[in-house]
């Protein structure tokens, strides 16, 4: 093959000379899929996410294909020959649709109910198109400026103070992640950058109820685990803030350096929100970084009645929000707020000389602000987003699911087999059937496997729990009552234990 190669005459460069290396490929350019082609697929693309979105409701809500079965549908090998784009759309419809869960649906209530807005879509595609990394601000001036006037424009529509700046990440783990990072750069004596955790014993501290992602960043940052301290939680699933204290004073008498305490605000079980003004209160006196989780619960902020969720909030050295989950905007997007943005520069920033630029501090490199370099244009979406619905427009929808919430609760209330397990503020409702965990489970396993609806379950003080969280655009209460109706018709008739 390669003596083949070397022997062919390029028609543009005539015969190689015999200084020449050999050739071992054709230095023609083969070139993308041709735009005419694109176009006519795209074109279908979107009319096909306008029918998909109308017709949502017709599909069942959780995918009913077996373990194996997408994949044992696709070619083992890949094509040795290019396929036209209309021939792989068909394969989209016909293999992969049948593989996929509709997180887009309206009867959608598992973990946390969510919505790829048209905007966030459209946004989307753009995104795609411009293909921009945005790793330093010269590598796409618009990325890093659009992505910080959609967080400054969000940091206003949720009440938050002046003094955060925003940087997009992909999730809200990775926004902890980061702030963590930073957090441990705020205890200078260690000189983590540096020397590592060696010798170091850090401990962090955050309540019973809180989400996996913060544990995960202290066995990825070396905390330990063992040092990732749960603290426990009052009967409202609220961090206990007394026993905080107590914590925090007894570990620094035994030797650990406390550096960190993650307050969440719409804890993903039971959406509590802990006592963060009282946290700060700790955090000031025993100097310990406040990171806030209002990743869920945050964007209740938008309504004044709600502004109470994030009090304290503003005390707090880092808090993240994810427009991905009750924003509106596609996935993956997660605000980190940081009040202090040069510790989390100086967790992050490394400039080989090859990444130099002399746009000195005028600028920022979003590549300072965690541990990729690359980074999609995800301000794009939500900077869409903000402008298709604005604030108000953001707010009503908000205000819908709030209280279609509610009304869900004053129908659990009203069935004497049923019982609320904990308070809500948002737009989640977690209750049980009387009847015990194996009559829970049985519901759970019984409307998800209807396709109507899916919910989720959740494991409260030892119950087994179910779970509604509303989130979707095109959730109607009677979407709602649909979805009640048939947990109540799947749950046995027997009188409850
Ligand atoms: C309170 C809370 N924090 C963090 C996360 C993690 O979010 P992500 O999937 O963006 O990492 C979740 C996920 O549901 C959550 O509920």
């Amino acid at each position: 093959m390669r003596e083949r190669a070397a022997q062919e005459v390029n028609p543009k460069m005539g015969r190689m000379g015999a200084e020449d290396p050999p050739r071992i490929f054709s230095a023609e350019p083969v070139g993308d899929i041709d735009t005419d082609e694109f176009r006519a697929a795209a074109h279908r693309a979107v009319d096909w996410i306008g029918d998909y979105l109308e017709t949502i409701r017709e599909r069942p809500v959780l995918s009913r294909v077996k373990p194996g079965e997408v994949r044992a549908s696709l070619p083992v090998v890949p094509p040795a020959q290019g396929e036209r784009l209309e021939a792989i759309f068909d394969d989209f419809e016909q293999l992969v649709l049948p593989g996929i869960t509709h997180w887009n649906h309206p009867r959608f209530f598992a973990y946390f109910g969510i919505t790829g807005s048209t905007p966030g879509i459209l946004a989307e595609l753009l995104c795609a198109a411009l293909n921009v990394n945005g790793m330093l601000w010269r590598t796409s001036p618009a990325a890093t400026e659009v992505e910080e006037v959609a967080c400054d424009w969000l940091r206003q529509a949720l009440g938050l103070a002046e003094g955060f700046s925003g940087v997009i990440n992909d999730t809200a783990s990775s926004s902890t992640l980061y702030a963590l990072a930073a957090a441990r750069e705020a205890v200078p004596e260690a000189e983590l950058r540096r020397r590592g955790m060696s010798g170091v014993r850090l401990r962090m501290y955050t309540s019973e109820e809180a989400h996996s992602s913060v544990e995960k960043a202290g066995i990825v940052l070396g905390v330990g685990q063992e040092n990732v301290v749960k603290v426990k939680t009052d009967a409202e699933f609220r961090m206990d803030v007394a026993e905080l204290t107590r914590a925090i004073v007894s570990d620094r008498e035994a030797g650990f350096i406390p550096f960190a305490v993650v307050a969440t605000v719409g804890t993903t079980s039971v959406t509590a929100v802990d006592p963060v003004n009282a946290i700060a209160d700790v955090c000031a006196r025993e100097n310990v970084w406040l990171h806030v989780d209002a990743a869920y619960g945050g964007a209740a902020a938008v309504l004044d009645s709600h502004r109470w969720v994030l009090a304290g909030c503003d005390r707090a050295d880092s808090i993240v929000v994810n427009p991905h989950k009750w924003l509106f905007t596609p996935i993956d997007c997660s605000v980190l707020y940081c009040a202090r943005e040069d510790l989390l520069k100086q967790a992050f920033s490394i400039t080989p000389a090859y990444l130099t630029s002399n746009e000195g501090p005028a600028v920022r490199n979003l590549m300072d602000y965690g541990s990729s370099l690359g980074r999609r244009f995800r301000g794009l979406k939500l900077w869409f987003v903000l402008r298709a619905f604005g604030v108000e427009g953001a707010r009503a929808r908000i205000a819908a699911h709030i209280e279609m919430a509610h009304q869900l609760r004053s129908w659990i209330e009203a069935d004497p087999s049923f019982e609320l397990l904990a308070p809500s503020h948002f737009s989640t409702v977690v209750f049980a059937h009387r009847g015990g965990d194996a009559v829970n489970e049985s519901i759970h396993d019984s409307v998800n496997a209807s396709g109507e609806a899916l919910i989720s379950h959740t494991d409260v003080r030892g119950r087994y729990a179910l779970r509604i969280a509303i989130g979707n655009l095109r959730t109607t209460l009677e979407d709602v009552r649909a979805t009640w109706q048939l947990i109540q018709n799947v749950a046995p008739a027997s009188s409850p234990t």
